[in-house]
């Protein structure tokens, strides 16, 4: 049950008008005013940690560019990180993470199981947020990415803020939202395979945390081993979401990032376009997931 109070509760439309108008209020019109310039993301100064946090908070992201070109070190991603109270680190229970928790993302050609899940190919991505696999009281809430190489071509990512998507969709028609906030929305079938021990996933698209009150959204635009519940409001609502992020909002931001670069966000969308690589310095990027928010968010 979602609070009375709560601005994400369907029948208290003061209290979202009110946190709507907060939102939006000086919103970023572009990726660049959430791109803070830093030295060591190892070890930030206050100030540079106050900038990062401003940012998430408006928008639930923010990208560094830092010092640290040419920087091989796994350790950025797990000190970045810790640095805004993401430390509860979602250990990929598949087990193609490594061992620290922190993924290398990059083509891995050489190892059949991975070349069958697209995180560790070149191909794209489709829109959506991490974890929507996972278990209702294991979801992620916030992530890092750094950047140590970006491929030869392509391999942008297009982010949005899912605060955002929800205006967005509230705003067009609060039964989007009615039909988002079903427990079962939107299935992912179970998977037995490679390892995987994961039985059916039913959940809601939008939820609110019951504790902490903030919004959380599950979603995934991939066509194949997904359910979505069999009505007219949740067609209409996926149908209106599809629209949404196919459309060129200037809500939605695109970014490559460059070595030293990294995101620190809440599960905002995202997607990411198919690349190629330079065989002798191949894509590399770390990617670590969290139970815990940025902190302060
Ligand atoms: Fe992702």
């Amino acid at each position: 049950m979602i609070p009375e109070q709560s601005p994400f509760n369907l029948s208290n439309d003061e209290a979202y008008r009110a946190w709507r108008d907060t939102k939006l209020e000086s919103y970023p019109a572009s990726i660049e005013q959430l791109i803070v310039e830093i030295k060591d993301p190892r070890q930030l100064t206050p100030t540079e940690r106050e900038a990062i946090l401003a940012r998430v908070r408006k928008a639930n992201m923010a990208v560094y560019v830092s010092d640290t070109v040419g920087d091989e070190d796994k350790q950025i991603s797990h000190r970045v990180s810790a640095q805004f109270g993401l430390t509860r680190l979602w250990l990929d229970p598949n087990r193609l993470a490594d061992d620290d928790g922190v993924t290398s993302l990059r083509v891995r050609e050489d190892d059949e199981v991975r070349t069958l899940y697209i995180p560790y190919t070149n191909r794209p991505i489709h829109w959506h947020t991490d974890g929507y696999y996972n278990e209702p009281d294991k979801q992620i809430g916030g992530l890092n990415l750094h950047c140590v190489r970006p491929a030869k071509e392509g391999g942008e990512n297009t982010l949005m803020d899912h605060e955002i998507a929800y205006i967005l969709l509230r705003d067009a028609d609060p039964e989007y939202i009615r039909a988002f906030m079903e427990p079962d929305a939107m299935t992912i079938p179970l998977n037995d395979q490679h390892g995987f021990n994961r039985p059916d996933r039913p959940g809601p698209v939008f939820s609110v945390h019951p504790e902490r009150g903030y919004l959380h959204m599950r979603y995934t635009a991939r066509r194949r081993n997904i359910f979505w519940k069999d009505d007219e409001q949740t067609r209409r609502a996926r149908e209106a979401l599809e629209s949404l992020l196919a459309s060129d909002t200037p809500y939605i931001y695109r970014a490559t990032l460059q070595p030293g670069m990294g995101l620190i966000s809440n599960n905002i969308l995202h997607d990411r376009s198919g690349f190629n690589d330079d065989p002798a310095h191949p894509r590399l990027l770390y990617r670590a997931r969290f139970y815990d928010r940025v902190g302060g968010t």
